[in-house]
């Protein structure tokens, strides 16, 4: 039983796999959260809460004279703003009077088969076979008829919760939401880290993890997308927790846009989390009857350490929140242009690359930012979304067929979102653009962004981009966002309004992708922000692969995609094998080990393979045929984390092992290099313990290779790479 409701003590109880998650209903109607944690059978956590008159501390009407029950002090299960809790809040609603004080207490619940779906925006989502249950519990406002829905997605074999909130005003006057967050948790006790990931362009989800201090501490965007900056996934750890044992709590917002992340610590040592949309310039209004669904955010406990969280996510994400063909389709090898060429192509110019590209054993060959309107430079074109004949030198339809001749498959880049203001789009429609009347806007890559709340701008943007793909044969497309939004002025909206234009952006965004597939539902979608900008849930549910990084040096990429790896999925991360010296670094790095770092995700290339020696051109066949070789391993096995990169200097090392551990392969990259150098262990993991492994000839036992370990090779040279095949012996 995934949803247990015990009316008698007004105790709600989620059970996944290994998790529980409790809240009860208190004497006075209150939503009270009990517990979140390790699974145990038939306990009503309610007895850990402790009850004391703490001075200052506001005691609502209806406790009467007992003076230890106050709302800052009890874990509520969905915080509200106004009526005693002085914590960070989850919910604050502002009243037409004027007033922002709510009072939320029990209504009622409803227990339902099958996971509840948001409209318009991404969920996870159940599958046949799936135990899914959902759970809501409504609350309303003491005082007027406003009625929050907490929904409850309890996946019980994916061994996830996810959560969602639905506002509804019953009122007979508008309201506005300034903040609504997709969940709040309450955690009574505990002495916890708060892990984040931070970055910029070129350097995305770098980890951080400091202790919960007093007070609150946040992360979040307000540039209107979810950004390299902060990501919109967050763990609270305990302090001891680390890669394989110990607890540890993710938080996944399934949201592209600006949200926020908070954690307090408060006075009586209790750890709230809370997130959600941000609430900096959010203002929705809610009209009489209507209501308002908040993102999803999906949670995961582990008492297994980060990898045990991990590999939740990465199977969820893959099987249950990813769609289309490409969800389980193997996905092509590619080759982009882009660092190859940047805008300095011609269409002859990609056909040699393309014929290269076939003859090294590339599948599929990307056609980046250039071909379309007047593009040379990031200067104009953006906006103008019809095939530049001058400059391909024929048609679209009839490159794609010179490209699909050599036996690929094609792709192309867009950006649909966005506006050069040299462009015919932007000389028509000023107004499409966000910019604010009277004030210049301020420029990102010289480039405007499109205000994508409006339907007629994105029907506009849409249908030019079918009249180009349904003249050509297209099988892959990358999304592109390479800028973030300023000027947030929406000439679509009246004045009060126009604090829900970055909400309904991130609305029309999905509209416009959902759109997209269901019309090409055979084509391989990939998503992109300037590298890992929007790399998030939400994205995961309309692309099932993202563009990680605009950095592709491989040394780089190895704390990239470590820190993206706590969430997300190989299968999501798009990774290349670009030119040496780096063109982002300048960093010189042997070709086997940008393989070897390539693979860790969706494989290809960013090169011209004109420019390749004969020695090179042998060691890319070979790379994607062993590439090709591992790929159900990689994209389908479980991956882990062997070393730290911020700690473990020498190497840093992962693996990917077989579901039934018939199979592991142990990638390792040399980072640094000592004289007299001591050797380096690592111990393996995933393995069958009592059975025997065969690698280069030589015979382990499972065991011995997870607790034993294994020894890396001694090394001259930085950025070796070595990819150790571990077979079942048969
Ligand atoms: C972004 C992307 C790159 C490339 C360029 C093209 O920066 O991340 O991969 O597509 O745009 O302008």
């Amino acid at each position: 039983m995934a949803v247990v409701f015990d009316e008698k003590k007004a105790l709600f109880t989620l059970y996944t796999k290994n998790s529980m998650y409790q809240m009860k209903k208190d004497d006075l109607g209150v939503l009270l959260h009990t517990y979140y944690g390790r699974k145990t059978e038939n306990t009503d956590y309610s007895y850990l809460i402790y009850c004391k008159d703490r001075g200052f501390a506001a005691n609502p009407y209806d406790a009467e004279k007992n003076r230890t029950y106050s709302t800052e002090i009890l874990p509520q299960e969905y915080s509200c703003f106004g009526t005693g809790d002085y914590r960070t809040s989850a919910l604050r609603i502002r009243g037409a009077g004027g007033c922002r004080v709510l009072d939320l207490r029990y209504e009622n619940c409803e227990i339902l088969e099958g996971k509840y779906t948001i409209p318009g925006m991404p969920a996870v989502y159940a599958q046949e076979g799936d135990s899914a249950k959902t759970l809501v519990v409504t609350l309303k406002d003491k005082a007027e008829d406003i009625f929050v829905h907490l929904y409850y997605g309890v996946m019980e074999n994916l061994d996830m919760i996810t959560r969602a909130v639905r506002i509804e005003n019953r009122t007979a006057q508008p309201v506005y939401l300034e903040k609504a967050a997709s969940m709040c948790l309450d955690q009574i006790y505990g002495s916890y880290d708060w892990m984040t990931f931070y970055g910029k362009h070129e350097m995305e989800r770098q980890l951080s993890r400091t202790p919960v201090h007093h007070g609150l501490q946040s992360v979040g965007s307000v540039r209107g997308a979810s950004s390299h900056h902060y990501n919109p996934f967050v763990i609270l750890a305990d302090h001891r927790t680390g890669e394989t044992q110990g607890e540890c709590y993710g938080f996944s917002l399934l949201y592209s846009g600006n949200f926020l992340a908070e954690a307090e610590l408060d006075q009586a040592n209790q750890t709230r989390v809370v997130m959600g949309i941000h609430p900096d310039n959010f203002d929705f209004e809610l009209k009489a009857g209507d209501d308002f669904w908040t993102p999803e955010a999906a949670m995961v406990y582990s008492c297994g350490g980060f990898e045990k969280m991990s590999q939740i996510y990465h199977y969820a994400y893959r099987n249950n929140l990813c769609r289309g063909k490409y969800k389980k389709a193997r996905r092509p090898v590619l080759m982009n242009n882009w660092e190859g060429t940047y805008f300095d192509f011609t269409g002859d110019k990609l056909v040699e690359m393309a014929k290269e590209a076939a003859a090294l054993g590339v599948e599929l060959f990307v056609m980046d930012d250039g071909w379309f309107g007047k593009r040379d430079d990031d200067f104009s074109g953006l906006g103008d979304w019809y095939v530049n004949e001058k400059k391909l030198g024929c048609t679209l339809g009839k490159l794609s067929e010179r490209i699909h001749g050599l036996g690929l498959k094609f792709g192309i880049w867009f950006e649909p979102e966005c506006v050069s203001e040299d462009s015919d789009l932007y000389r028509e429609h000023p107004d499409w653009a966000f910019q604010i009347p009277g004030r210049k806007p301020v420029r990102g890559r010289y480039q405007l962004v499109l205000d994508f709340s409006r339907q007629d701008v994105r029907d506009h943007v849409f249908a030019q981009m079918c009249e180009v793909l349904d003249h050509a044969e297209i099988d892959y497309l990358k999304w592109d966002f390479n800028r973030n939004i300023t000027d947030i002025f929406s000439a679509a909206l009246p004045a009060h309004r126009q604090g829900e234009i970055c909400h309904r952006y991130v609305l029309g965004l999905y509209d416009f992708l959902e759109k997209l597939i269901n019309r090409y539902p055979n084509i391989l979608l990939e998503g992109c922000s300037g590298g890992g900008g929007r790399f998030d849930a939400g994205m995961l549910y309309y692309s099932p692969q993202i563009w990680c990084s605009d950095d592709t040096d491989a040394i780089e990429r190895l704390k990239i995609q470590y820190g993206t790896s706590f969430a997300y999925p190989i299968s999501a991360v798009g990774s290349h094998v670009s030119a040496s010296p780096n063109h982002q670094t300048g960093r010189k790095t042997p070709i086997a080990t940008r393989a070897t770092v390539a693979m860790a995700g969706t494989f290809g290339y960013e090169l011209d393979p004109m420019k390749l020696s004969e020695e090179e051109k042998t060691e890319i066949r070979e790379q994607i045929r062993v590439y090709k070789g591992y790929y159900d391993l990689i994209q389908d096995g479980k991956y882990y984390r062997i070393t730290d990169p911020y700690r473990d200097e020498a190497f840093t090392v992962w693996e990917f092992a077989a579901e039934d551990g018939s199979e592991a392969l142990v990638s390792a990259v040399s980072v640094k290099t000592y004289p007299n150098a001591a050797p380096v262990y690592v111990k393996l993991r995933g393995l069958l313990e009592d059975k025997f492994y065969v690698m280069n000839g030589e015979r382990y036992l499972g065991a011995a290779l997870m607790y034993g370990g294994f020894r890396l090779p001694a090394f001259r040279g930085e950025y070796q790479s070595w990819n150790f095949h571990f077979v079942l012996e048969k």
